[in-house]
């Protein structure tokens, strides 16, 4: 591939600017430009001072730090020799404010079963929990591994591992039972927790037989502690399995957190490498936690009488940082809802913030560009007046969706924070403060406090503005990955070798003349056209701006002439497939972009592949364009059937 010194090009030219509403901003912590810039520039005058004052003021400490920060490049020590417990930064300290009776979670079920827990409610059951996970004899240090639907007992297990000391493992309830032992194997987990089943689109997922293939397969589980929830077939072995109201019916609520080292390790979470096994991402005490509270306060400007609503699964890091430990230690009051978006109707979404009158909705463009496929008319039945704030996580928002999200979801009231963060990261690294900063739709805006982002051509050195290059964290933070589970020379090799001193993140992305960050997309995903390098986001970001587009993806494949074409893939609305709109399609690109970018093949299809947590895979698409079996990791994908459907569909 060349190398062009000028990096990637931009050709996207998004230029509409949305500043929060002086209602928004003057109820904010955050309500102008200069007090954002005040804040970043005190941060980064002083990292380690700075994150030292928000250590002690933010979390609570057994035992106070004595250093703030140790770098033995790239292993990192944040907050050495203090000692807190993040499920009691999470529950005890509320219920010691006296604040025990607010509402942790109003959960709902897909069937339509509700439930109110409290802090004091979530307090109790954790200690209960963590009673019963000693009684099993789980010692300081075990890994767990949690394999559950989204009920309350989830982050309720999440929280009775971090309050001994127990570091946990949570595996998505859609993965197999490959999945499953995999990584049961890689973290030489001791027990697996899990449920009978648990509802999706109105049928009973049966998770315990899925448990129990992955069983068979991993030697190190000694133990299986199983929910009812669903009450189906499920196969109890003797001496292994118990139930989780078994164990917990005697035990007594007492449980006093454990003192934990701040750099202990309180989780892993596997998120899946481009090839090869999936990676053990590493995360600590101190470190993580003040940046998931201090972050989730500082992006979603939370206010006591917020209710905030995270759409992700706990299984995602999106569920660790902004539903369990960044609003809990925050005391937030949330929504927990186990189902699918589109059960028993496409409204279930809008039908939830109507009744628990949500007012910060944080979800995945995957979902939004869903509801919009799915039509306005859904949105249109319910009282959406509650919200006050929107988010997204996950992927890049096509300008065309984040207008809808803001016109249709949010009334044109409610400012949409754009998250760019990863698993490695802990925590969002930039987003908008909404009432600080002027949104532009598809752009994550700025940087948060300490946090030194920087875009690097090939030769290391920073691209100029508007110029696409390799975006690298300058400075250690403490939310950061400590490492990958069993495999330091992975660590040291995926994101702190290609660039020295800086962290990898493994996306593209441009700055703008206002100093705003552009994702363009995952480094390897890069299209060169005849030596110029494209981003995907810009040309899928084109044609989703058609009216017929519901997705697009866009990948490159060889090309003789001009190394490599650009072959897209396209679902529609409501909309016939046919070589007219193949030709319209091609026009609207070449006005949007121009004719650089316009595609060379363009294949409609019912629906795209996707990782399980709903990211485009153009990994996979890349080889059926080229016409390549593929050889890659797929146990991320969601649906195996969508790859078949494609290959079969040469000529769709
Ligand atoms: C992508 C999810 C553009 C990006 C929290 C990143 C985004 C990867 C955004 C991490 C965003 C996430 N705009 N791209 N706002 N948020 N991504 O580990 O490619 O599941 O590197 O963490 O998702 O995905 P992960």
């Amino acid at each position: 591939m060349s190398t062009s010194p000028a990096g990637i090009r931009n050709v996207l030219n998004e230029t509409r600017v949305f500043p929060p509403s002086e209602q928004f901003a003057s109820k904010a912590e955050f309500n102008s430009m200069a007090a954002y810039e005040s804040l970043y520039n005190e941060s980064t005058a002083d990292i380690n001072a700075f994150w030292e004052k928000q250590a002690r003021d933010h979390i609570h400490w057994f035992e106070p730090f004595h250093t703030t920060f140790e770098w033995n490049a790239p292993f990192a020590k944040w907050f050495v020799g203090g000692k807190t417990n993040v499920a009691f930064n999470c529950l005890d300290a509320h219920v010691l404010a006296g604040r025990g009776d607010r509402v942790a979670f109003h959960w709902e079920g897909e069937p339509g079963d509700k439930r109110t827990l409290s802090y004091s409610d979530v307090h109790r059951e954790v200690c209960k929990f963590s009673n019963a996970l000693k009684k099993l004899g789980l010692k300081k240090g075990d890994r767990v591994s949690i394999y559950m639907p989204m009920v309350p007992e989830l982050p309720i297990a999440m929280l009775a591992c971090a309050r001994i000391g127990l570091i946990h493992s949570v595996i998505f309830g859609g993965f197999s039972s490959e999945a499953i032992a995999d990584r049961n194997n890689d973290a030489q987990a001791k027990l697996l927790i899990t449920a009978d089943g648990g509802w999706r689109r109105g049928k009973v997922l049966n998770l315990k037989q899925t448990a129990n293939e992955a069983l068979e397969k991993s030697p190190s589980v000694e133990h299986c502690i199983v929910l009812q929830r669903t009450k189906n077939e499920a196969a109890m072995k003797e001496g292994r399995d118990v139930w989780w109201h078994d164990i917990v019916a005697n035990e007594s609520s007492d449980c006093p957190a454990e003192p934990m080292d701040s750099e202990d390790s309180l989780f892993i979470l596997y998120t899946s490498g481009s090839t090869g096994k999936p990676k053990g991402i590493r995360h600590t005490t101190a470190g993580y936690n003040l940046y998931a509270k201090r972050t989730f306060q500082w992006v979603f400007d939370h206010k006591d009488e917020d209710i905030f609503w995270c759409t992700a699964d706990c299984g995602w890091i999106t569920g660790h940082s902004y539903i369990v430990y960044g609003p809990m230690s925050a005391g937030a009051t949330q929504v927990l809802y186990e189902g699918a978006p589109n059960w028993p109707e496409e409204d279930r979404f809008w039908e939830i913030i109507e009744r628990y009158k949500v007012s910060i909705l944080y979800t995945a463009p995957t979902a939004i560009r869903a509801f919009i496929k799915w039509g306005d008319h859904h949105v249109d039945k319910h009282d959406l007046s509650s919200l006050r704030l929107l988010g997204s996580v996950g992927e890049g928002i096509n300008p065309e969706a984040w207008m809808w999200y803001f016109e249709k979801i949010g009334g044109g009231r409610c400012p949409i924070v754009d998250t760019w963060w990863q698993t490695e990261t802990g925590g969002i690294m930039m987003s908008p403060l909404p009432g600080a900063i002027p949104c532009k739709p598809g752009s994550c805006t700025r940087p948060l406090p300490g946090i030194v982002p920087v875009a690097l051509g090939e030769d290391l050195q920073e691209v100029g503005v508007d110029h696409g290059g390799m975006l690298c964290i300058a400075k250690p933070w403490p939310g950061m990955l400590r490492g990958i589970w069993g495999d330091d020379a992975r660590y040291q090799e995926q994101y702190w070798t290609r660039v020295p001193n800086h962290y990898l993140t493994g996306d593209n992305a441009r700055k703008d003349e206002d100093g705003y960050y552009w994702i363009m997309g995952r480094i390897d995903d890069v299209i060169n056209v005849s030596g110029h390098r494209l981003s995907t986001i810009e040309v899928e970001s084109a044609l989703v701006s058609h009216p017929a587009v519901a997705e697009a993806a866009a990948v490159g494949r060889p090309d003789e002439i001009k190394g490599q074409a650009i072959a897209v893939f396209v679902t529609l609305k409501n909309h016939q497939p046919d070589e007219a709109l193949r030709e319209a399609l091609k026009k609207h690109v070449r006005k949007e972009i121009g004719a650089l970018a316009v595609p060379d093949d363009i294949r409609f299809t019912s629906s795209l592949p996707k990782t399980r947590s709903g990211k485009i895979m153009r990994r996979l698409l890349r080889d059926i364009a080229s016409g390549k079996e593929g050889t890659g990791d797929t146990s991320t994908l969601e649906d195996f059937t969508v790859l078949a459907k494609l290959r079969s569909d040469e000529e769709s």
